[in-house]
């Protein structure tokens, strides 16, 4: 494997089909409250890591919005598996994709938001800045994040970690400056040894241009020189694939489907889209939904959200009354 550190596959990953973006958006927003308050719980902190690309908007707008008062935001730590080197405020931004869709409209300490620095002349110092940013926040020990949420790109690219790059053979670093393959070039990214270590990291991908990638990794065989995002091998964690119907076209292992939605009895796509609340452009529930909102809260298994947010309204009435 050209120099890449192997790393035994120890966690045979897991994935959920999903019919749409909306659909699979809602049910890992609803993982993600879970997993966050898991966290909390245990160590009365959280350390989140977003994903960049276009992808993950309609979940940052539903953890903005429907799972808004699940989450115990001044608890949670805000970091990024990766960032275009681009000002904060441009269009290209993680960051701002983030903070537009997401942190804008939740209460999370300014303080606890840890956007990769963009501003050094030098990314590979910029690079090493966002190190000891990891470094004070776990005390100098090797991160271990509690969630990590990962895109895949069409060639199998995941964080700024692309075919061929010399950050996928990195054994020591946390933070790499690499020159992508895409635009912008320069970019900041995590490296395979921190994102091994997460507790949880659970993949987003839709759509059919994401098929060929996502059979190659699920296979079991890809070399991560080829497809990176194989090289995401979880030490001990829990490695999850969210995925859609398009993007999972190319998927035949059985096993793999363990975690997929087999065998629709009929009207369940239908009854399951009735149930998923319109969204607008930015990924928030549209107004007119309201009466879906309420149908959802219907259908989501009380006991599942009364697990997922012991910090907020754990019945109907009392999230309506919250909401109010
Ligand atoms: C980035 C991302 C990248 C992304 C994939 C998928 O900065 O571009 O972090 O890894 O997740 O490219 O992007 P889409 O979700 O836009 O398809």
């Amino acid at each position: 494997m050209g120099g890449l550190i192997a790393v035994e596959r120890n966690v045979k990953p897991e994935m959920r089909v999903f019919p749409s973006v909306n659909e699979l958006s809602l049910r890992l927003a609803e993982a993600v409250a879970r997993t966050v308050n898991d966290a909390v719980r245990s160590t009365g902190r959280c350390s989140l890591v977003l994903s960049g690309g276009g992808t993950p908007r309609t979940l940052y707008g539903l953890l903005a919005s429907r799972f808004r008062e699940q989450i115990p935001w001044a608890h949670v730590h805000v970091f990024w598996g990766d960032e275009r080197y681009v000002p904060p405020s441009d269009a290209h931004s993680n960051y701002r994709v983030a903070k537009d869709t997401l942190l804008d409209h939740v209460p999370c300490p300014a303080a606890n938001v840890h956007p990769m620095p963009t501003h050094p002349s030098d990314p590979d110092a910029a690079a090493r800045d966002y190190e000891a940013t990891l470094r004070s926040y776990f005390s100098g020990e090797p991160p271990a994040f509690d969630l990590v949420l990962l895109g895949l790109g069409p060639e199998g690219h995941t964080a700024s970690l692309f075919p061929g790059s010399p950050a996928l053979a990195e054994p020591t670093r946390w933070v790499m400056a690499v020159t992508a393959p895409a635009d912008p070039p320069s970019r900041l990214t995590l490296t395979f040894p921190v994102l091994n270590r997460a507790a949880n990291a659970y993949f987003l991908v839709t759509g059919s241009n994401k098929a060929r990638a996502l059979h190659q990794i699920l296979t079991g065989t890809a070399d991560p020189n080829t497809y990176p995002a194989a090289g995401v091998l979880l030490a001990t964690g829990t490695l999850i694939w969210w995925v859609d119907r398009e993007a999972a076209a190319q998927q035949v292992d059985p096993d793999l489907h363990k975690g997929a939605i087999q065998g629709d009895r009929p009207g369940d796509e239908q009854q399951r889209n009735a149930n998923v609340p319109a969204l607008d452009e930015s990924g928030l529930p549209a107004k007119e939904t309201a009466i879906a909102e309420d149908r959802i809260g219907t259908n989501v298994d009380d006991s599942e959200v009364a697990n997922a947010d012991e910090t907020g309204p754990t019945t109907r009435a009392s999230r309506r009354s919250a909401a109010s």
